[in-house]
Parts: C-alpha cells; structure tokens; sequence
C-alpha cells in the first residue's frame, strides 16, 4: 500500500505528488504522511489479531484525522493522558473503545474518563486505586478497569532480559498487582477485566513476549485459585519494533500475532484456564512507517577529521524540535536527497538541525552526493512515530505541519505553527 516512489527524474514522489510541488505548496520542514499506508498497517494489525483487541497507542502520533482513521479501520484507542483522551473524544471516538494509561493520573483525568465512559482504566497504583473508587463512588460508575503488571521481562531493540530489574516506576509487581486484584474483586465499584503488561518498545524478538505472557497468565491462574474467578481479558501492551534503517528486521504481523496466540493457548491450557480475551497496543509499527519529514537544506560545510577524511555538515531548517529521537536515544535514521537525480559520488555527511547545539543531529552518518547542495529537500524516512508526538519549540521554531497525501491529494492534517502561535502564551 505504500506510493511513496522515486520517479524516473529522481524526484520522490508520494501517492503521485512529488515532494518538489509539496515543499513549494506547503514549505518546509513538513512530516508528510501516507495515508493509505497508514490505514494498510492499521488494518493488517486488526486482521492479523482477529479475535483480539487492537489498541492504537495514541502516545506514538495523534492528532484528529489519525482518531478517525483508526476508528473507521476498526480500531481500539490508546490514551494515556487528558491531552489525548480530549482530541479522541474532540474527533468522536467512541470512549467504550478507549483505554487510559498513565502512571500518574490526575484526580481531572480520571475523572472525566469516568464521566466519558472510557472503556477501560489501567490501574498503576494503590493510590490510583483508592482515587478511582472515590471517584466511582461520587459519581455512581462503575468502571473497567486493569491492572498494570511488571512481569519482570523488559525487552528494547533486539535484546531481552527475562530477570530485568523491577526498579522503574510503571506498573506493579506480580505479588503486588495479586494484592490489588484482591482488592478491587473486593470493591464492587469497580469491575476488573484483567492484567496488563507493556514490556519496551522497539522489539524485534517476539520470546519477550511470550515470557511476558507465561508470568502474566501464571498470576491470572493464582487469582482463580485463590478467588475463583477467571478474569476474562489480558493486554500484552505494544513495543513490536519498525525498520528505521535497513539494520532493522522487525517479525511480520502475522507472525507475531500467530506466536501470540499460540503462547496463550499452550499457557492457558498448561494452567488449565479458559483464554481471556486478548489485547494489544501497538503504536510505532503502525504510525512510524508512514511518514518522511521534508527537510530543506540551508548549508554545507566540510569539516575535515583527524584522519585525512573530511565529513559534510548538512543542516536542515528544521532538527531536535522536529525529531528529538537521535538526541535523546541515539537513534538512527536515513537521509536521501528527494527533489533530484545526482550521480556525483557520495560522501560521508551528517544532516544537522539549526538549533543551538552540537547533539542536534538528524541522521548521524548517512553517505549523500557529493554534489548535496543549499536548496536541495532532504527525505528522512520513517518519522511518524514519536517525532511529531515529541517535538518541542526548542529555540522558538515553530513545529511542522503534518500532511496527509491520499489519492493524489495533500491534505493539512496538523497545520504549521506560526510565530503567533508562539507569542499567544505569552503574558503581558
Ligand atoms: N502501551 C503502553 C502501555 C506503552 O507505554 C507504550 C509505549 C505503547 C503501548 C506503545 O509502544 P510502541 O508500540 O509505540 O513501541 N518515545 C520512545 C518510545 C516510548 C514508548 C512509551 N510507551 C521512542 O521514541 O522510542
């Protein structure tokens, strides 16, 4: 489903629109969006855990249009604070589809996700806990709710460690998150649907999640023994890793949901359990791929290395505002000149931001024509996730539009912000 192409003239162009018409409608930078693609990995998530629940986390990228996109592909919402749950409910989703996250939420938040109706509350706390049922009580509701589990497996990237520490501060310990169960069977102001584990993010090795499941569905086996009841759902949170580079290889759909679903048969048949519904968040896979951000370049320096060799500082209009991900965690991304042809031979270069420091940087080393010149547009692929969710107004740049091509059409889904938009905070 994907259009993004680069034409025989070398121009890349996506959903037929090349990127030269985009910069010169819409100006740079701009996260430009498949919305075709978009919906394709929505839907291959939904088809692929038929049978299960599909949770989008909004955390990855939100904004109204994806809300609506994720609802018409038949999705289940993610929020994970009022910020979200408020665009959700402004673009109409229907709040018995939502779940809210969060580690701290606020008496407002928890509050007004009760009065919406959200679908399910993941409890992080006994402080939450006891907030809650107050709340539940004042406003005679009953919500769902789920606990959130450490099952001890924290996974990132390509590795896992199946003892990891517990020292962080999401969720509870399996004998803690037993005590809460007990507690909330006991209140019969909340009704509890099951357990939940969310283990990193960016995996790509899909036994971290089975280990998960096997500690989880364990407790869920010790809260029939010791109260006879068999919670009817189970959430193995998000996390499955996308391709930033050609260095990632991340597990098909179905594959992935395939070894799920076996992981939970073979468990809960081990533990003698009927299955609990099972859901999913996932947030990076589906939004992450979708989108480049169009960058233009202002200048070129050569900078010369200890080695004889030299590198080409290429700095963009835009930067860690945009995309504080290679700041933050060192990640990698790819850049391509996207507005022509060149044949000169390529050269180390590393594509820089603008704003005031050396760790801004957009792709560390990348090899570009030797020919990348002030003017040339800049694609770095596969930003649709938590670059636009992230970005900031560091140095007062104003944050990018999001534009959404589908069926030839550019469409403002998030419109630029402008230095008015800046200013409208300030006070006096
Ligand atoms: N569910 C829960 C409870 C989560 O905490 C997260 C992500 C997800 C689902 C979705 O994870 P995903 O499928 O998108 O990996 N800013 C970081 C990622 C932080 C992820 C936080 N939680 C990054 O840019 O790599």
């Amino acid at each position: 489903a994907r259009t993004v192409e680069r034409r025989e003239d070398g121009v890349v162009a996506v959903g037929g629109v090349p990127v030269t018409e985009i910069a010169a409608e819409f100006g740079t930078p701009a996260y430009v969006l498949d919305e075709d693609d978009f919906r394709a990995r929505a839907r291959e998530y939904r088809d692929a855990f038929a049978g299960a629940d599909v949770f989008y986390a909004g955390k990855s990228f939100l904004c109204k249009a994806v809300v609506r996109w994720i609802h018409e592909e038949g999705l289940h919402l993610d929020v994970c604070t009022g910020g979200e749950l408020a665009v959700a409910l402004a673009a109409g989703f229907p709040p018995e589809r939502m779940g809210l996250h969060g580690n701290n939420k606020s008496v407002t938040e928890l509050t007004r996700a009760v009065e919406a109706g959200v679908g399910r509350i993941v409890l992080d706390s006994f402080d939450e806990l006891d907030r809650l049922t107050a709340i539940a009580r004042e406003l005679g509701a009953r919500p769902k709710v789920m606990i959130r589990t450490k099952v001890g497996v924290e996974a990132h990237t390509h590795a896992y460690i199946a003892t990891a520490h517990e020292d962080q501060k999401f969720g509870l310990g399996l004998d803690e998150a037993a005590v809460m169960a007990a507690r909330v069977l006991d209140e019969d102001v909340l009704e509890l649907l099951g357990f939940h584990s969310h283990i990193g993010s960016q995996i790509f090795d899909a036994s971290a999640f089975e280990v998960a499941a096997r500690r989880v569905l364990g407790l869920q086996a010790k809260i029939r023994d010791e109260r006879g009841v068999e919670l009817p759902e189970l959430d193995l949170g998000g996390g499955y890793g996308m391709a930033y580079t050609t260095q990632d290889d991340p597990i098909p759909v179905p594959e992935l949901a395939e070894r799920l679903r076996k992981i939970m048969e073979h468990e809960c048949a081990g533990y003698g359990l009927s299955e609990p519904r099972l859901s999913v968040e996932p947030g990076r896979a589906i939004c992450g791929p979708t989108t480049f951000t169009l960058y233009e370049v202002g200048t070129v320096k050569q900078v010369p290395l200890d080695y004889g060799a030299s590198r080409a500082y290429v700095s963009v209009d835009g930067g860690m505002s945009d995309n504080i991900r290679p700041a933050l965690y060192d990640a990698s991304y790819s850049a391509t000149i996207a507005s022509r042809a060149s044949s000169a031979a390529p050269v180390l270069a590393r594509v820089v931001g603008k704003h005031c420091e050396s760790g801004d940087i957009v792709v560390k080393d990348e090899f570009l024509p030797a020919d990348v010149s002030p003017g040339d547009l800049l694609a770095v692929p596969g930003t649709g996730a938590y670059a636009r969710s992230m970005a900031s107004n560091y140095n007062h740049v104003p944050r990018p539009p999001v534009l959404a091509v589908a069926d030839g059409t550019v469409r403002v889904i998030v419109r630029r912000e402008t230095e008015d938009d800046l200013l409208r905070l300030d006070v006096g």
